[in-house]
């Protein structure tokens, strides 16, 4: 069940990930209020492969494996992050991310993404970067 997020843990958890890593504390408090503390079941998906997405989810606690067509891509926790190539391209969820453990996540819907995307260039490249990694990881798995 998803609740508002006004949580002192949380911010300081978000300071601490990588992808905010260098933004101002009123920055994160801002995507800290733009977004919600959103909690998994394990074993239930965070997104479903061929499904319309409308989420960004960053995990703050607990360990989730990436699948394309069933088959294992890479385990995620803390830190990472899921959800931004359906919001990118408008396409469908390319991949399913099934929690292995119960998994927080904070969620930015596409309406609120996009615009912390233009609004924080840093944000954006450290997105753009770790795509860029994900490609290259996949490009060396397909030639393999
Ligand atoms: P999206 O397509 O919106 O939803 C599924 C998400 O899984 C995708 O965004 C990426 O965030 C993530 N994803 C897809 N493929 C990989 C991969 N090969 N490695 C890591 N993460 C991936």
């Amino acid at each position: 069940m998803a609740r508002k997020t006004a949580n002192p843990a949380t911010l300081a958890m978000l300071q601490r990930v990588p992808l905010f890593a260098g933004l101002r504390e009123k920055e994160v408090r801002s995507i800290q209020t733009m977004g919600r503390e959103v909690d998994f079941a394990a074993g239930t998906n965070i997104t479903s492969e061929g499904e319309q997405g409308v989420a960004f989810f960053l995990i703050l606690d607990g360990r989730a494996t990436v699948l394309v067509g069933g088959k294992v891509k890479r385990q995620l926790g803390p830190g990472d992050f899921v959800g931004e190539i359906a919001l990118l391209d408008g396409g469908p969820r390319s991949a399913t991310v099934r929690c292995e453990t119960p998994v927080r996540g904070l969620a930015l819907v596409s309406w609120t993404f996009r615009p912390l995307l233009l609004e924080s260039p840093e944000v954006t490249y450290k997105i753009l970067v770790e795509v860029c990694r994900r490609l290259r990881a996949a490009d060396r798995e397909s030639s393999a």
